[in-house]
């Protein structure tokens, strides 16, 4: 059973109400708010029995609050990312710094150009790892990425994505083969094999639920979902997300857990 010890997360910036966003959910995000629903993501987070690394607001990057996507970390490695989104290049050097903390030289290891990848398109299925090819995440970054999990004996399969941002905001692993699986995911021959919870199409952005150490923590509003997850027989933390939800960022863009 997969076991996670730590987690960091950086307390979102006051330029976050300039972060890239589809419009798909309307809005500008409030910071107050924002930081309010922060806190409270940060206690769910301590109580799936965790350390929880709380990086400081970086005001030169609006996004970064949204952690999971300039790194990828392993049990066995950590990842630095090459994210597509040209505004959220240079999130990698501070977010590096925090993981020299946890992973010797030799076990860091990084996507270059003209690769480019995000954590959000990656969901790791206990050695496995999907990798949607998106916007952000090119052939090339999935071919430098595959390399490097090869190296520490993971293996990695490709997940075209035609709607969505991130792989992760439409597909999620559960851990104990279950699966919430929505919109163009659910087709998908690479998921058939799971415990898939299908996701009603009203309630599309809470396919990005987290399972963190037997818990989920479930994003507010979206009763469909909650109830299916308690019903595999998850503890179940609601946290409220609508702030980040306005910048297409959901529970798992929020931190990065390992
Ligand atoms: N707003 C988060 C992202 O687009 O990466």
């Amino acid at each position: 059973m997969r076991r996670f010890n730590h987690v960091i997360v950086r307390r979102p910036c006051k330029a976050m109400v300039e972060g890239i966003t589809s419009g798909l959910y309307p809005g500008s995000p409030e910071y107050e708010l924002a930081l309010d629903q922060h806190d409270a993501y940060i206690e769910a987070l301590k109580k799936c029995d965790v350390d929880v690394t709380i990086l400081p607001p970086d005001e030169e990057y609006p996004d970064s609050c949204f952690v999971e996507d300039p790194a990828v970390l392993t049990e066995k490695c950590a990842i630095i990312t090459n994210p597509g989104a040209t505004s959220r290049n240079g999130e990698t050097h501070s977010i590096e710094e925090t993981i020299r903390k946890f992973y010797p030289e030799e076990r860091i290891e990084h996507i270059c150009d003209p690769g480019t990848l995000e954590g959000g398109d990656v969901m790791m299925c206990g050695d496995h790892f999907y990798v949607g090819r998106s916007e952000r995440t090119n052939e090339e970054g999935i071919r430098q990425f595959a390399d490097i999990l090869g190296k520490y004996g993971y293996s990695c399969s490709e997940v075209k994505l035609e709607e969505v941002l991130h792989l992760k905001t439409g597909v999620n692993y559960l851990e104990n083969n279950n699966l919430l699986v929505s919109g163009e995911f659910i087709h998908k021959p690479e998921f058939q094999n799971y415990d898939r919870y299908i996701i009603p199409d009203e309630e599309a952005y809470a396919a990005n639920c987290i399972w963190v150490n037997g818990k989920v923590i479930v994003p507010e509003g979206y009763p469909a979902v909650l109830e299916a997850v308690q019903t595999m027989g998850y503890d179940t933390i609601v946290v409220d997300t609508s702030e980040f939800r306005k910048l297409d960022g959901g529970l798992s863009c929020l931190s990065l857990r390992f």
